[in-house]
């Protein structure tokens, strides 16, 4: 019985649990292994072959895990790895964070901006995304790489933070957006910051809506939406500092995160 199986989201570190949140709130009924690569993180200022290497062994294990589907919880490997990603699942469908914040930031916008990882934001996919749906959008992109590390070391109240968020949108700001879209997951971690920062006249995106909506059709689609709330299971497993992560985890889904395993991958 294949809707029974888990579905595998995958991220570079953390970040990726602001996508589990939407997931275990819409889709109470499935069961989900998380990974988060903690010993290899920040994906966003490595080479493209690296992080595409990454997502594969990634890919691999989650497949050991025997998934319905794969979500890829992490802009910078949408950006870099989702054809890579794709060719290894098969016929294991895959559902990006990109294809879901260009569609949301599509429609009703003239300007928007977008923030994300260096190589997010050097790959153009969000614009080259949003244009081959709605060419008559502005798009200006900023690349904020210092704040996955802040989030990660769980310094989300640090004062740091909040002068580091506010200097990197200040030259969006300048621009008029209409609309910010978070790209990449670590950032809706922090979303009441940055709305402080840009105020309320500016909406923001947060690709994991739709995300978590497009993972509901395909999963309908493919008759594997889970009906049974029996026994469901959320794994999470990672790379480096199992307790680290359950403990910022926590801080995150407000919720126990019982089953945390450490993983190793060969070099
Ligand atoms: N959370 C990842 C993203 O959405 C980026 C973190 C990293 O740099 O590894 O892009």
């Amino acid at each position: 019985m294949r809707e029974y199986l888990p579905i595998g989201v995958f991220d570079s570190g953390i970040g990726g649990l602001s996508v589990v949140k939407y997931i275990i709130n819409n889709l109470p009924n499935e069961n989900l292994i998380y990974f988060g690569d903690i010993a290899r993180i920040p994906y966003g200022t490595k080479s493209i072959d690296t992080i595409q290497k990454f997502a594969r062994q990634t890919v691999k294990f989650l497949i050991k895990q025997d998934i319905k589907a794969i979500v890829i919880a992490c802009n910078t490997i949408s950006a870099v790895a989702l054809d890579a990603v794709k060719q290894l699942a098969g016929n294991i469908p895959v559902i990006d964070v990109i294809s879901a914040g260009a569609k949301a930031s599509s429609v009703g916008y003239k300007k928007v901006g977008v923030i994300g990882t260096n190589a997010t934001i050097n790959s153009h996919a969000y614009p080259n995304s949003i244009h081959k749906l709605n060419p008559e959008v502005e798009v200006i992109s900023q690349a904020c790489p210092l704040i996955v590390p802040l989030i990660e070391e769980g310094l989300i109240k640090h004062r740091a933070l909040e002068l580091i968020c506010k200097d990197y949108l200040k030259a969006l700001l300048d621009k008029n957006i209409e609309a910010l879209v978070l790209g990449c997951t670590h950032y809706p971690l922090i979303s009441d910051i940055i709305q402080s920062i840009i105020g309320n006249s500016i909406d923001i995106i947060d690709p994991a809506i739709d995300t978590c909506n497009n993972l509901q059709q395909i999963l309908i689609k493919n008759k594997i939406l889970n009906s049974s709330n029996q026994m469901i299971s959320h794994k999470f497993f990672v790379t480096d500092m199992p307790q680290k992560f359950q403990k910022i985890g926590e801080m995150f889904l407000h919720t126990p995160m019982q089953h945390i395993e450490l993983v190793t991958f060969e070099h």
